[in-house]
């Protein structure tokens, strides 16, 4: 099992980051993408793939942090990903829910991060909240020259067909065990090819676990919820999971 949206790199592991790593593995979750949140955040993303074998990464400024996003640090991101660890450009996108950055300010960012994927040939992690028309507007003009993965999607089941169509998967979370979850639908309802799984720790974590820190191994209860939602075996939804991340990733591909 792949979780394919972790923060292990976030302060929240200092303590106990080894053991979080191990217990991941305990749990069947074998291979972490760790995402990279803001300039630091990727750095030590960076860093964590290349100190764990099973550990992969991807790199980039959040919508939160747009206006860090500096020249120099997309061309120190083009040398990152000269590294066959980095995976993805991510996450970008918008966030208009917390306005953390101003708006155009994050579109810029966003638009630069696009156009850096599509020039290194990288699949995106799109992080978009309450912005999904704007969002969604960017995207089109890249259709056909872009892969990637909208995470934690918060739309529709006919928004996640629009993404699908412009190419891209979608990725469900612990959200989805929660009462009355939209995110439910999303699970239940679109094709499993266009699915990914990922736990966003130490955010959002899935029952029976919620009000405590979210740690990869718990992206299990997040497999077990789209069995259930699917009427489907567990190891299955493992299977046809993680063979779409390794196909979009290319783990498989670049690691044989
Ligand atoms: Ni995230």
């Amino acid at each position: 099992m792949i979780d394919t949206h972790c923060h292990i790199d976030f302060k929240d592991f200092d303590r106990d980051r080894e053991e979080v790593i191990g217990q991941a593995a305990e749990f069947g979750v074998d291979r972490l993408i760790n995402i990279g949140a803001d300039i630091p955040s990727s750095r030590r993303a960076f860093r964590l793939a290349n100190e764990y074998e099973n550990i992969f990464c991807t790199v980039g400024v959040h919508p939160h942090d747009a206006k860090t996003l500096t020249d120099d640090f997309l061309s120190e991101m083009t040398t990152m990903t000269g590294n066959k660890k980095v995976v993805g450009i991510g996450e970008i996108g918008l966030d208009y829910y917390r306005d953390l950055s101003p708006r155009d300010i994050q579109k810029k960012a966003f638009i630069k991060q696009l156009d850096l994927a599509v020039e290194l040939d990288l699949p995106i992690v799109i992080h978009v909240r309450e912005a999904m028309e704007d969002a969604l507007h960017i995207i089109a003009d890249y259709v056909g020259r872009l892969s990637g993965v909208f995470h934690c999607f918060p739309g529709t089941v006919k928004e996640a067909e629009q993404m699908n169509n412009m190419g891209f998967h979608v990725s469900v979370n612990g959200v989805m065990t929660y009462k009355n979850s939209k995110m439910a639908d999303i699970g239940r309802d679109i094709p499993l090819e266009w699915i990914l799984i990922e736990t966003d720790c130490p955010y959002l974590t899935p029952v029976p676990h919620r009000g405590k820190r979210n740690c990869p191994a718990y992206v299990r209860f997040v497999a077990e919820k789209l069995a259930q939602l699917r009427e489907m075996e567990v190891a299955e939804i493992d299977k046809l999971t993680t063979r779409n991340a390794e196909k979009l990733f290319r783990l498989v591909e670049t690691f044989g």
